[in-house]
């Protein structure tokens, strides 16, 4: 049905939407385990292509000279914050100790990292492809190469706030924002994907008016949306208290209104994917794209339920926190699939 050119593409940016899943993957491996500074560079690990397997293969004072590349580029970050209208955090990023702070160095905690940089360099070259083999919708469908080029920038501008994140020693709200920019890169390989599909198999769509569901669908994508958003600041909250030495069993009972707020809108957004649920399968056969997503969602919204209830009820485990984070963009990468479903067959 498809040419061999566009097959190519639909292939390639399905892969790329794997992998972005196993960098998100990677990246919650690598916060559960606190091995974000395993590596005090960027893009290198310790100056090194392949990071070091012991201390001894430092050079002596290698501490201070990572502190000292750390210092340099914050000053240059801290530029930019100000630049964009935020002189107090341009100030805290400029003065505040805490950010320039070495750890010791720990040979699993580096490797892990490393993995999880190795994966990002794969999305990043699995994201070149797409955009290169998107060219042959340059005439029937330009949207596609725009979207798929605009990716690769974003991206870059991913891997750059990766770097700020190690240099400004894992600063909360950057690490928010690099999740929130994860999910927009995966929504955009989403919707190119969705965009070629749908370009030449048109039964797919519906050609009924869906109207009232696809509305629904972006109310319960908003919220999951804002939730991701709660939760990273739980997670904040968790860390700081990790910081400052509380005991794991004292966590959950210190996490304040953000968590209250986040346990609200886990239930509002059961309850709307429930609604969605019976409403597509009472629209849609059930052979059709439309109801195997709303499956998938189902499936989902339960996984994380459980994660969240097993995060609350048994000390925050390190599986736990992972699947939750791995879980929460599956959801999200479902429920957006779901949303473009939702589109009425132009004739
Ligand atoms: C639709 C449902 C939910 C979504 C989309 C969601 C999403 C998230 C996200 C994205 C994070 C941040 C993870 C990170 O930055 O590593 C998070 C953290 C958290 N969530 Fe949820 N969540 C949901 C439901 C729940 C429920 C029902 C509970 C508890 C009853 C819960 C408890 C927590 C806790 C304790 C954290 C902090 C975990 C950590 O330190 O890694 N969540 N959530």
């Amino acid at each position: 049905m498809y040419p061999r050119a566009e097959r190519r593409f639909i292939r390639t940016n399905r892969i790329t939407i794997i992998v972005l899943f196993l960098v998100i993957a990677a990246g919650g491996i690598v916060r559960s385990t606190g091995s974000g500074m395993g590596c005090p560079d960027w893009p290198k690990c310790f100056n090194r292509v392949i990071p070091p397997t012991d201390i001894t293969q430092l050079p002596e004072g290698y501490e201070q000279q990572y502190i000292d590349g750390r210092a340099k580029k914050n000053q240059r970050f801290a530029k930019i914050v100000e630049f964009f209208g935020y002189p107090d955090m341009a100030d805290k990023i400029r003065h505040d100790e805490s950010i320039l702070e070495h750890e010791s160095f720990n040979a699993a905690k580096t490797w892990t990292e490393y993995i999880n940089r190795l994966v990002g360099v794969a999305a990043g070259f699995a994201l070149l492809f797409s955009a290169v083999f998107s060219f042959t919708y340059l005439k029937t469908k330009p949207s596609i190469v725009g979207w798929s080029v605009l990716n690769v920038f974003v991206v870059v501008v991913q891997a750059w706030l990766g770097s700020i994140v190690v240099s400004t020693n894992l600063m909360p709200w950057i690490i928010t924002v690099h999740m929130l920019l994860a999910l927009l890169i995966v929504g955009i390989s989403i919707y190119t994907f969705y965009l070629a599909t749908t370009s030449r198999n048109k039964s797919i769509l519906s050609g009924q008016s869906v109207g009232p569901l696809k509305w629904l669908a972006i109310l319960a994508l908003t919220l999951t949306v804002v939730q991701v958003v709660f939760g990273t600041e739980v997670r904040e909250t968790i860390d700081h208290l990790n910081d400052q030495g509380v005991e794991r069993a004292d966590w959950v009972a210190q996490l304040g209104q953000p968590y209250f707020i986040h346990r609200v809108l886990a239930y509002t957004s059961l309850g709307l994917s429930i609604l969605l649920f019976f409403l597509v399968k009472n629209k849609f056969s059930s052979l059709t794209l439309q109801s195997k997503y709303a499956w998938i969602v189902i499936v989902l919204v339960g996984i994380q339920m459980m994660s969240g209830i097993i995060l609350a009820r048994f000390n925050v485990p390190a599986f736990a926190q992972t699947t939750h984070l791995v879980v929460a963009s599956l959801f999200f990468g479902a429920q957006y699939y779901l949303m473009l479903l939702m589109t009425k067959l132009k004739r």
